[in-house]
Formats: C-alpha cells, structure tokens, sequence
C-alpha cells in the first residue's frame, strides 16, 4: 500500500463499505462461509451507519501511484469507521434479522438454513441456561456513543487503525459526548489488543452470540469495552 488519506464517507463509498464489512466480518476474514448470505449480513451492520448517520462515518481511500490524466479510476476503499452518537437511536438486530427472514425468505435458502437454526436453537439454550433473552445494544449514558472499525488485511498494521479511533474520538469531543463503548467478539484476540491499546477497557463479561462458531465449532462471544472522553 501506498499512501492513504482518511475522509468523511461519501454516498457512493457505501458499496465499498458493505463489501469490506463481509470481507473482514469473522474476525478479520471473510464471513461467507458462517453467513453466506451478503446483504442480510451488511445490513445488520452497516445499514444504520451509511444511511441514517452517515455524517458519523469515515472510510480510509488508498492512494495510488500510477493514474493519470482522465482515466484516473477511482481510489479504492481500504477500511471504515462507521459511528452513532447517540445509541438509543439504532434500530434493533432483530428487527433488521426479521426484514431478512421474512420478507427475504431467508430460511427457504438452502445456505441460510444451518446458522439460522442454529441461532434459534441457541437463543432457547441462552434463556433457559441464563434467564435472559437476547441481548441487545449496550445502552449507559456513560458511553452513549459506539463505532465498528474495518480495514482490509493490506492496511492494518500501519497506523490506520489508531489513526481512525483519534478522528473519531475527536467528532465525540466536538459534539460534546460524554463516552464510546463497542463490541467485539471476544475471540478477536487481536481486536482487543488494539482497542485496549487506544483506550478502551473491557466492560462486563463476554456473552454467547446466537449461531456464531469458530472454525472448530466452538460457541463465539461478545465483548463490550468502553472509553470514558
Ligand atoms: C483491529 C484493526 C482495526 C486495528 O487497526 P490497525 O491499523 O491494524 O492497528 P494500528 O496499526 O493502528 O495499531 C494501533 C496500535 O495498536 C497496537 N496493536 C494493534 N494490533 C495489536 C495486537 N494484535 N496486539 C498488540 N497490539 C496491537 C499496535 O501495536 C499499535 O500500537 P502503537 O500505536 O502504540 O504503536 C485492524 O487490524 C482490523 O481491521 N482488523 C480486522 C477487522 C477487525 O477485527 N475489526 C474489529 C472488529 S470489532
């Protein structure tokens, strides 16, 4: 890579911003083989970010040595941040799922029948196992805000990352928000470190994600961790 220049998202990254939320969404790799079904996927996480708050997003654009004159192309998308403020306001997982489910008759798809059974069979379990339906979005005034930060595996390592927390932590400031909070999975070893690394902690224990597995088929986990401002 060569250099890059961090900027607002504009309307016409949003395509960008979907395929690198599938791209990177276990863990870093692609998804397609736990979540084959793309959209319904990027919807779960991006749809708010790029089309209700897309003034809380940012995208990290490649810039490339070897265009010229008119034909230049344009610069490829390498990574996101994408932000809300306020995170009473995003809509419910679930909500978004049953779109999916019903209107998209996503459990007639053949590829689609083996996590969605299995997330139903693992929200019974959780309940029974924990008292405790699904969980939703972690909401303390605390930290009101929250972000999901993606870069393709060409730019991580370099600065990028912490680079995009300080511009959105800067935005935080600027509207006066008290703190941010995010959720990761808690397997994302590397994830952790890096967020630990630009400020945040862990907050609360990890929690079972419905029809997520590793690779080994192990059950998956989500983890808040939270940065006062
Ligand atoms: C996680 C991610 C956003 C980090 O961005 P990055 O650009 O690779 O990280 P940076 O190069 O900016 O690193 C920032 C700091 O974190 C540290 N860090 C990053 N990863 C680390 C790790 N695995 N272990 C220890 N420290 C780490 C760096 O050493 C650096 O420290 P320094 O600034 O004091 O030198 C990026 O790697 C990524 O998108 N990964 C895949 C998708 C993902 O897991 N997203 C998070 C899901 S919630």
């Amino acid at each position: 890579m060569g250099d890059f220049v961090i900027r607002p998202y504009q309307s016409a990254d949003r395509q960008s911003v979907r395929n690198i939320c599938y791209e990177t969404g276990f863990m870093g790799e692609p998804v397609d083989w736990l979540w084959p079904d793309k959209e319904s996927f990027a919807d779960l996480f991006t749809i708010y970010y790029t089309d209700v708050e897309p003034e809380s997003a940012f995208v990290v654009e490649a810039i490339s040595d070897d265009r010229t004159g008119d034909s230049r192309q344009p610069n490829k998308i390498i990574g996101y941040l994408t932000g809300c403020i306020d995170t009473r306001k995003i809509p419910s997982h679930i909500d978004i799922a049953f779109k999916h489910l019903f209107m998209r008759a996503l459990p007639l798809r053949p590829s689609m029948a083996r996590i969605l059974w299995r997330s139903a069979r693992d929200i019974v379990v959780d309940a029974v196992a924990m008292h405790t339906l699904l969980q939703n979005e972690l909401i303390d005034p605390r930290w009101p805000s929250h972000l999901h930060i993606d870069l393709l595996p060409e730019a991580r390592g370099k600065g990028v990352g912490r680079m995009l927390i300080d511009t959105w932590i800067n935005r935080l400031v600027e509207v006066g928000s008290p703190g941010c909070h995010l959720r990761t999975l808690a397997e994302n070893h590397n994830a952790i470190k890096f967020f630990e690394t630009v400020g945040f902690s862990k907050w609360g224990d990890p929690t079972p994600v419905p029809g997520f597995r590793t690779r080994q088929l192990e059950r998956m986990h989500v983890q808040s961790m939270v940065r006062p401002l």
